[in-house]
């Protein structure tokens, strides 16, 4: 989030640079970062993971990553050749106590060669099962002793639950000071996730609205067509609370409610967040049917074609209760939010690839049309279209052409691929850049991630002590069990349908 700051050299070293992660996400960012010469000048990538492999081979399978994943592909040759030359492996085993001194021996090389101190980021791609025996390495090998210039980047998910969190963050933070600690949830490098705040913010008009007195409710739809992939087994011990809402959904619930901050200063926003997952209403036990529901999906279609259950994905338990979708209804007890509930909802193999806001207002006080010319009416809604589509639509109502008095709606768009010629950077181009300039705003503080985890807590235990009946319970390609629908018709509300791109109503 900073500008020109001129970039200190920089060593990334990178802990599963073996995984899908790191493949798909890790190197096409830096690769991009690479083409539009934002990296530091002196800079190098070193990969770690156990397995035997040169350099040469290791690069090759990153380019074909490139090739596949990268926002500009396939990778060019030229600068792929002066990309790669920065990029290094190296075989070890960081779980076993007696594993050798080679990365350190590898940096002091390089900060040899270069004659300077580079700052130190190492990236944990792995899973958390993992995560104490790398940060233990690290500490043996004394390579991140420098608070200013060492950094911890750690991916989500951070913890399995509230007790794991914490004795996570109890370890890692008697090995490293929080200043260090980047712990990445991709959602907030997000383009249009970062455009909340400067749409809230940056604009006068909207914030003399944004409160209980002209809003509704809000909904906020996270929805994949695809399936779990080939990632099964990492995703049948999660599930979608854990992979989704936990994480991504909060944030981005986070971002809509939160107060004003006073500087867009790391910490002054991330505890605006933090006061936010405060306010919400703890679930309590007696409670959580109407506060939260789940499903899985059985065979159906995606994208025109059949595909199977969850149940038999390769990786996933045939008799598994993991849940593919999760939706939940939060309320915030402060003075802006009282009475306004908050629906979010996630899923796996739903009709579309969507994620978007939508803040629906109240109906205006007073009708003074007559009745005929309200019969297509519908509350004034703000749409905010994380993606696919990137943009804002304001639906407003609008007097028809003609000579009749009728109203209906009609939408305001504001779409990135219209209002700016350049594409929005991923994600990870935006957290890695931010992470070598060490600049922390976009990333959870660890009270941030604990905070989530407990509003989640009483719904993760009474999912896991009491299994459900009816799993699978909606079909592949459809918006999730019939239950969803009931969590929100209880309070008069439904489920709108997100805009897509060949449908704007
Ligand atoms: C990841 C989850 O964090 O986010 C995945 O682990 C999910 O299960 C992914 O598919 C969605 O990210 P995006 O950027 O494609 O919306």
């Amino acid at each position: 989030m900073q500008y020109a700051v001129p970039l200190e050299p920089t060593i990334l070293v990178i802990f599963g640079a073996g995984g899908d992660l790191t493949w798909r996400k890790l190197i096409p960012a830096l690769y991009n970062l690479h083409l539009d010469k934002l990296l530091p000048e002196r800079f190098a990538i070193i990969g770690v993971a156990r397995k035997q492999v040169d350099d040469e081979a290791f690069r090759r399978r990153l380019r074909e990553g490139v090739d596949l994943f990268s926002r500009r592909r396939p990778a060019e040759e030229e600068s792929w050749n002066r990309f790669s030359t920065h990029v290094s492996y190296l075989s070890e085993d960081f779980s076993d106590p007696a594993s050798g001194p080679a990365l350190s021996q590898k940096l002091e090389e390089l900060e040899r060669a270069w004659g300077v101190r580079a700052n130190r980021v190492f990236y944990l791609a792995i899973p958390p099962d993992m995560m104490e025996a790398a940060a233990a390495h690290l500490q043996r090998l004394g390579v991140c002793r420098d608070c200013r210039r060492d950094r911890l980047v750690v991916e989500k998910p951070f913890g399995r639950d509230l007790a794991t969190a914490v004795a996570l963050d109890r370890l890692l933070s008697g090995m490293f000071a929080e200043s260090q600690m980047y712990r990445i949830d991709h959602y907030l490098g997000k383009e249009t996730v970062q455009n909340i705040l400067a749409f809230r913010f940056a604009n006068s008009l909207f914030e003399p609205v944004w409160n209980r007195r002209y809003i509704d409710h809000v909904q906020i739809t996270v929805a994949e067509t695809v399936g779990v992939e080939e990632r099964g087994g990492y995703y049948d011990n999660s599930g979608a609370l854990r992979d989704m809402v936990q994480n991504h959904l909060l944030q981005i619930l986070c971002l809509i409610a939160m107060e004003p901050p006073i500087s867009f200063d790391a910490d002054e926003v991330r505890n605006k967040k933090v006061d936010l997952l405060h306010a919400i209403r703890p679930i309590r036990p007696e409670e959580i049917h109407h506060s939260a529901v789940r499903g899985q999906y059985g065979r159906g279609t995606a994208d025109g074609k059949a595909v199977p259950g969850y149940l038999e994905e390769p990786g996933v338990a045939p008799d598994s209760t993991t849940e593919t979708f999760a939706a939940f209804k939060f309320f915030i007890d402060n003075w802006r939010w009282q009475g306004v509930p908050f629906y979010l909802r996630t899923g796996k193999r739903m009709p579309a690839r969507v994620s978007e806001v939508s803040i629906l207002f109240r109906s205006a006080p007073h009708q003074p049309f007559p009745s005929a010319a309200v019969e297509n009416w519908q509350p004034n809604r703000l749409i905010i279209r994380i993606q696919p589509e990137e943009g804002i639509v304001t639906r407003i109502q609008a007097k028809q052409p003609g000579t009749r008095l009728l109203l209906g709606p009609v939408d305001m768009q504001f779409r990135y691929r219209d209002a700016f010629s350049t594409a929005p950077p991923e994600a990870y181009e935006t957290l890695l850049l931010d992470v070598i300039r060490g600049d922390a705003t976009l990333f959870m503080r660890a009270d941030q991630v604990e905070c989530a985890w407990r509003i989640v807590a009483p719904v993760l235990e009474a999912w896991e002590s009491v299994p459900p009946g009816d799993f699978p319970d909606y079909p592949a390609g459809s918006w999730g069990p019939e239950s969803a629908n009931l969590l929100i018709a209880r309070e008069g509300h439904n489920w709108l349908q997100p805009t897509m791109p060949e449908e704007r109503r």
